[in-house]
């Protein structure tokens, strides 16, 4: 039997509990998630017991980063399963606060990230980035903890949490993890729950397709030759696409034509009715000498 963790839901619990282990001179890393924990987010949460001595994970179902029509209330919760997970791989506290230790009544306070909260996902889900920053921006000052670890397949809500943090200084580091994927390919997600039988034996040509253009370019084509194609082919295998582009890693500016220097791939796009979004570095072209 999996040992049941110490889980805590207000924040003065938390913060005496992180006092605790401060007063020990014990340092202090924040894993936050909404639970329905995969491989992908477990691998953060070994990523953060190598880099601090204590490890927090959070995990809260954050309302106002859904839309109304979207899945807050299907969004997959199993507080067991996600605790037994958590035990297994040595994390030393859970912080699963209720909703009105979060949001209390007549909450009305909003951190948003202009530039980089606007184009990729921001376009399609101009709700999302607010929600995110917000929440995290509460997590991190509630907890304060050194590091904060997150994933890279949201590549675009990490950089956001980088520059909330630089812009608002917050004393944490942002560490991100590689993105973890299935044999197949396709990039861990809670959402992949959603996948009919159908759609899941599809949804690894996303990734096959962010590869195949990713050696298209770095071979020197342009985004001109490849782009228009990849997207009829996903189409044809059934995506609807959000978007599928290439820009530049450090702010989200597009680029367009031939590849020169640090480029990265998005895509978001439809399967069914569920979405996922993935993204691959575009790999430099060594220069001929
Ligand atoms: O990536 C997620 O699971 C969420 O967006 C996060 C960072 C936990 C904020 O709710």
């Amino acid at each position: 039997m999996v040992a049941s963790l110490p889980k805590i839901r207000t924040v003065r619990a938390l913060r005496a509990r992180v006092k605790a282990w401060r007063d020990d001179s014990e340092t202090i890393a924040l894993v936050p998630t909404m639970g329905a924990l995969h491989q992908g987010h477990l691998s953060l949460v070994d990523i953060a017991n190598k880099k601090a001595d204590r490890t927090i994970v959070t995990i809260f179902v954050n309302p106002a980063q859904f839309a109304p029509n979207e899945d807050f209330s299907s969004y997959p919760r199993d507080e067991k399963r996600d605790n037994a997970a958590l035990s297994e791989r040595g994390t030393d506290l859970v912080f699963s606060p209720n909703h009105a230790e979060i949001y209390p009544p007549d909450f009305s306070t909003s951190v948003s990230v202009g530039g980089l909260s606007e184009g990729l996902c921001g376009a399609s889900r101009p709700h999302f980035f607010g929600g995110v920053a917000t929440v995290v921006t509460k997590l991190l000052l509630q907890a304060l903890p050194d590091i904060a670890v997150f994933g890279e397949k949201d590549y675009q809500q990490q950089l956001i949490i980088r520059r909330l943090v630089r812009d608002l200084n917050i004393p944490v580091k942002i560490v991100t993890g590689p993105i973890i994927r299935e044999a197949d390919g396709l990039a861990m997600s809670s959402r992949n729950a959603y996948l009919s039988a159908k759609d899941r034996a599809a949804a690894p040509r996303l990734y096959q397709t962010l590869r195949d253009i990713s050696a298209k370019l770095a071979s020197g084509k342009t985004t001109g030759q490849v782009l228009p194609r990849a997207k009829r082919q996903l189409k044809a295998a059934g995506f609807e696409i959000d978007y599928l582009e290439v820009m530049d890693p450090d702010n989200l500016i597009p680029i367009k034509g031939r590849i020169t220097g640090k480029a990265r791939l998005f895509a978001a796009a439809t399967l069914g009715a569920t979405r996922l979004i993935d993204n691959l570095a575009v790999p430099q072209r060594r220069r001929a000498r």
